[in-house]
């Protein structure tokens, strides 16, 4: 069992709700044609040995491009699927929740928010039939109708949907983006959860509501004590709303600290490219980078050694060889880099440059 506190970004510590310990998912590939007849089964190495921490009261981000293994994360951690291996820990005790029961138990207290919320709202039914439900399911309805309409206004205030009366009996299609998302946080809140996983819950909202609701997330935050995981690929936006940021790169957590520290002194090569190429009012268009340069790794055979190797322009030697830990780099609260540029004991063999990038952006390899 690990402890159950932490420093926190202010100094005092705060407690970990829940934690991924190496948390590994490999998804089978399908076989097909001449596959069929070889023993040997291929699998999308989605997520890597991931390790984090959720506490009380904070926002944590978790950052990276399409494809990186965000979602997957999150629905390790909600238990929508198993891991292949690593441990998900709840209060420091490994969650186990084979079984309806335990697995209902579980998402009481650690519930997810999805991408698009047309999708995760039934277009046949009202608010009041998502909410009262999601009430029932973890009884917190109360014993009288009108404890239960009482319950129901309280959702939708909680989630600035107000008066209630307005909201409560409109269909999903009556609502707007961004009002199908409150409603969806308020299903969520009626588990009364410790724990909101939000699976980039702004990205397919209007750009002029989404300040709205990643606010009341963290109001919410801050009234109800809640751990929550923020997901998104807009770096920007995590150095704004989350307290500590986590970088994904191709399965893998690469950076990690307070989002001041992550977002304003990047160490990875990967989340410089990802600062670089984010849009950033204050510099003309013309400076930014089109995304950055290359493209992601398969995850079905990912490079040898760093995940990052093809695209980083100061890969070395070693870099293709072994992984590289996370390396605390003690410039800010638990920042570390995964990355072997913050390896000390590096033999001078092992830091020999592979490939040289030219002003103009053209390599040579050495
Ligand atoms: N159910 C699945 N079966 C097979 N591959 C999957 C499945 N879910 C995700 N993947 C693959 O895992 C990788 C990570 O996906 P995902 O977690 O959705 O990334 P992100 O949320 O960062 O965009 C992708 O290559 C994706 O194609
Ligand atoms: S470990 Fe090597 S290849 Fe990977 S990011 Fe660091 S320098 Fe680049
Ligand atoms: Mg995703």
């Amino acid at each position: 069992m690990t402890t159950g506190t932490a420093p926190s970004a202010s100094g005092t510590t705060t407690e970990v709700v829940l934690e991924a310990d190496g948390l590994t998912k490999h998804f089978p590939v399908r076989k097909r044609g001449r596959e069929l007849l070889s023993r040997a089964t291929r699998s999308v190495r989605a997520v890597e040995d991931v390790t984090l921490r959720l506490h009380r009261g904070r926002v944590t981000a978790l950052v990276g491009e399409s494809g990186s293994g965000k979602s997957t994360v999150a629905r390790l951690l909600a238990q929508l699927y198993p891991q292949t291996s690593g441990t998900v820990r709840l209060h420091g005790e490994p969650v186990d929740t084979k079984g309806g029961k335990r697995f209902r138990a579980y998402s009481k207290r650690v519930q997810m928010i999805f991408q698009d919320p047309f999708a995760s709202l039934n277009p046949v039914h009202t608010v009041r039939y998502h909410l009262t439900r999601a009430l029932k399911i973890h009884g917190n309805e109360g014993r009288t109708a009108e404890e239960l309409e009482r319950a129901l206004a309280d959702l939708l205030t909680r989630v600035q949907l107000t008066p209630p009366e307005r909201y409560v009996d409109k269909f999903p299609h009556e609502l707007s983006g961004g009002q199908r998302q409150r409603v969806a946080i308020a299903r969520a809140l009626g588990a009364d959860p410790e724990v909101l996983l939000a699976d980039e819950p702004v990205s397919m909202l209007d750009v002029s509501i989404r300040l709205g609701v990643l606010n009341l997330l963290r109001d919410l935050k801050e009234r109800l004590d809640l751990a929550i995981l923020y997901i998104t690929h807009d770096i920007a936006s995590a150095r704004y709303f989350a307290d500590e940021t986590f970088v994904m790169y191709a399965g893998g957590v690469v950076e990690g600290g307070d989002s001041e520290t992550v977002t304003q002194r990047p160490a990875h090569p990967y989340t410089q490219l990802l600062i670089e190429s984010a849009p950033d009012p204050d510099r003309p268009a013309a400076e930014e980078k089109d995304g950055g340069t290359g493209e992601p790794p398969s995850l079905i055979t990912p490079p040898p050694g760093c995940r990052f190797n093809p695209r980083c322009p100061h890969a070395m030697k070693v870099c293709v060889e072994k992984a590289p830990p996370r390396f605390a780099l003690g410039d800010g609260e638990a920042h570390f880099a995964a990355c072997w540029l913050y390896g000390e004991d590096l033999a001078g063999s092992d830091r020999v440059k592979l490939r040289v990038v030219e002003a103009d952006g053209r390599e040579e390899v050495l």
